[in-house]
C-alpha cells in the first residue's frame, strides 16, 4: 500500500520499473527504497530470528537497526530500507 494523496505532503512519483524479489517480480519507482516497494507491495516479512526461526519485518526504515538486511544483487547484508531500486536488481531473504 502506498499514500497516493495527503493534506499537507505532495508526493512527486518518479517512473515505474521493476525489480525480483525472490523471483517475484515487483513494481516500484524510481528514487524509491527496496523496503518501501516491498512493503507496497505486500511482503511483511523481512527475515526470520535465528534461534526461533521467527517471522521479522522491517522496523527503524531510518538505517540505524539492521532488521532490513537482504541480499541484493548476490551481497549480503544490504540495508534495504536504505538502498534504492534499481531496474532488474535480485533481492532476497538471508538466513541469519
Ligand atoms: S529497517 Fe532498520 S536498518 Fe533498515
Amino acid at each position: 500500500m502506498r499514500i497516493d494523496s495527503h493534506p499537507i505532503v505532495q508526493f512527486k512519483r518518479e517512473k515505474k520499473t521493476t525489480f525480483y524479489f525472490e523471483d517475484k517480480e515487483i513494481e516500484a519507482y524510481e528514487g524509491e527504497t527496496i523496503a518501501a516497494a516491498l512493503i507496497a507491495a505486500g511482503v511483511k516479512v523481512f527475515q526470520h530470528s535465528k534461534h526461533h526461526n521467527r517471522p521479522r519485518g522491517f522496523f527503524c526504515a531510518i538505517g540505524k537497526c539492521s532488521s532490513c538486511l537482504m541480499e541484493v544483487n548476490g551481497v549480503l547484508n544490504q540495508m534495504t530500507c536504505m538502498r534504492l531500486v534499481e531496474q532488474g536488481m535480485r533481492v532476497k531473504r538471508q538466513k541469519i
